[in-house]
């Protein structure tokens, strides 16, 4: 039965460009996800945005001089450009400056303060007397409480990923100019946890998440473990959503208050864009739909904790029927962090490999092929120049390359452009074609389950058992002596070629629509991605990335591909990279020549 499937990835901060980590951190995998359960028929909603306030976006205005607005406006352009090039099929990716995504914020706020989950109380807050201003969490930098690291930022340890308030910091200083802020009073807003946790938070982390990353799990579980106490969710700001409240002119919803909320705004917009204003509610009333959301681990705190209780404490809006609350995550497959040849990435001094650069030199499917392959699931890894070369050239070159290329040139040299006709299949035949078959279900069960580098190397290590086949086979030697055997080896090749095309679909997209249409079916795949604009009641205009799948026709189910299907002359597939690309990109990082 198709399911409703919600891929939610994190919005990021419209303050700097997409690098490789970001990608293998949270967009990659969730199009992998999204991409598979739409082959397999499922009603897959994936959405996302640019976060456009927040001290990342305030820090980069001041320094330029420029408006929030007009930076986040012109990240958020490069995102969308981006997410199109490497075939991320966001269903809509928006951003939190929406008038739908301003309303949905302050009417989830409004709702939590009716039902009794917010409280007020005056504070004390860091307050710059050089600047005579209060200062966001992230202007503040002092030492952690907890693990003593040194430059823990305001909001959080970077070092441990604790959550911070400003105050717990040992030895403050205020990032602008380094001086000493003092304590001011001052109003706030507080999300009562120690409430949500008592009325299901508690019980809701404490069942039923076996599916869970252990580090995900066990983190949210000590953090709410550990007592939990009430979190300030306004500030005293100007770029942000206003506190809908009369007298709190002046002061704005916390950032991370509101940009989780944009999992929900988004899927309300999406439904508006698409004349069907209650199909969003498939996803969060459903009680069978599946929310994953996918995250770096820097963000687990924000969606394992203060996102579902958000949830639970809202229980119900926009809808009319008493008996319904909006769903929980369903899984949130947070990833550890990419590294770049053995040191954390850095934009501030330039150590990164930013996404659009590597798709000026680069195919997209090599790279997010390599970046599934080495994708941080369970603990940090490095990207590396020495390994994208290796394994495009040993793996994609000359394993699923050279097979699909090899086959499909003979079948067009020998028989005359069309899928051969086969004889009678035999054990050899038959045992390839059910080992492939097999695999739609290991390997769909391992991407269901977010296992997407496992999913990867049995898919290839499918592509190396039809190589062996071909090999063990050779038609080549065979149409000198009897061309039926070479007709049914091609076949039976050909099919499995056919069903790997689908397996690795989600994984490299971009090839797998051109071996499609190789094969000579009509039609494609995937949906089409493209960017419009939209213009809200208020007459705010914004800029999105949205996806059509009216044409797709991919099906994720092993081939059936038709004797006598005329073919087309296939290009290959990949390129081979020379040697020489891993000094060249090493020296563009400024990493010394080992020559
Ligand atoms: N902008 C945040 C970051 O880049 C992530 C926000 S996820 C959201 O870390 F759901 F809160 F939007
Ligand atoms: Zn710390």
């Amino acid at each position: 039965m198709a399911e409703y499937i919600l891929v939610a990835v994190a919005w990021p901060y419209a303050s700097a460009k997409i690098h490789t980590g970001n990608v293998t951190g949270s967009h990659l995998p969730g199009d992998i996800c999204a991409r598979y359960h739409r082959l397999k028929g499922d009603h897959v909603l994936m959405v996302s945005g640019s976060d456009s306030h927040g001290t990342p976006i305030t820090v980069v205005a001041d320094k330029e001089g420029r408006h929030p607005r007009e930076v986040f406006e012109h990240f958020h352009h490069g995102f969308l450009e981006l997410f199109q090039r490497l075939g991320i099929s966001y269903d809509l990716f928006t951003h939190t400056d929406t008038e739908n995504h301003h309303r949905v914020a302050q009417d989830f706020f409004l709702a939590l303060l009716n039902k009794g989950y917010l409280y007020t109380q005056v504070q004390k807050q860091m307050y710059s007397e050089t600047q005579q201003r209060f200062l966001p969490d992230r202007y503040v930098e002092g030492t952690c409480p907890v693990c003593g690291y040194e430059a823990a930022r305001g909001d959080q340890c970077d070092r441990c990923n604790t959550l911070l308030d400003p105050k717990d910091l040992i030895n403050p200083r205020s990032k602008i100019d380094g001086s000493t802020p003092v304590l001011r009073e001052t109003e706030h807003f507080y999300l009562d946890l120690p409430k949500l946790a008592r009325v299901g938070l508690i019980e809701w982390l404490q069942t039923g998440k076996e599916h869970w990353r252990p580090n995900v799990i066990n983190f949210a579980r000590q953090y709410v473990g550990e007592g939990l106490q009430g979190r300030p969710i306004t500030r005293d700001l100007d770029w942000g959503i206003p506190v809908p409240v009369p007298g709190w002119e002046g002061k704005c919803l916390y950032v991370w208050f509101e940009a989780v909320i944009g999992y929900f705004s988004a899927s309300i917009e999406w439904a508006h864009n698409h004349n069907q204003p209650e199909a969003w509610k498939d996803w969060w009333y459903n009680p069978a739909a599946r929310t994953l959301y996918f995250i770096g681990k820097d963000n687990i705190p924000f969606h394992a904790v203060i996102w579902p209780a958000e949830l639970l404490g809202v229980g119900r809006l926009y809808d009319d029927d008493p008996t319904r609350k909006l769903n929980l995550p369903y899984d949130v497959p947070a990833n550890e962090f990419m590294n770049l040849e053995g040191q954390k990435i850095s934009g501030s001094r330039n150590w990164a490999v930013w996404m659009d650069e590597a798709l000026d030199r680069y195919d997209p499917d090599p790279l997010r092929y390599y970046l599934t392959a080495a994708m941080p699931e369970t603990r940090d890894t490095d990207w590396m120049w020495e390994e994208f070369v290796r394994r495009n050239n040993d793996e994609l070159v000359a394993t699923w390359g050279n097979l699909v290329h090899r086959a499909l040139t003979f079948a067009c040299r020998h028989f005359e452009g069309r899928v051969p006709v086969p004889g009678t299949l035999e054990d050899v035949d038959i045992g390839l074609l059910n080992q492939i078959e097999a695999g739609f279900e290991t390997i769909g069960n391992l991407i269901a389950g977010c296992k997407f580098r496992a999913a990867l190397s049995e898919v290839m290590a499918l592509a190396r058992e039809a190589n062996r086949y071909l090999e063990t086979k050779s038609p080549w030697f065979q149409i000198k002596e009897d061309h039926q055997a070479a007709a049914t080896s091609i076949y039976v090749a050909l099919r499995a070629i056919d069903s790997l095309k689908i397996l690795f679909a989600p994984f490299l997209p971009f090839t797998s629509e051109r071996l499609h249409r190789y094969l000579g079916y009509e039609g494609t795949l995937f949906g089409r991605s493209y960017t419009t604009t939209f213009e809200e009641p208020g007459g705010r205009v914004h800029e999105a990335l949205c996806y059509d799948d009216s044409t797709a026709k991919g099906e994720w189910q092993a081939s059936y591909l038709p004797p006598a299907q005329p073919l087309q002359w296939p290009e290959p597939l990949f390129t081979k990279l020379d040697e020489s690309v891993i000094e060249e990109e090493q020296a563009r990082l400024g990493l010394p020549s080992r020559r």
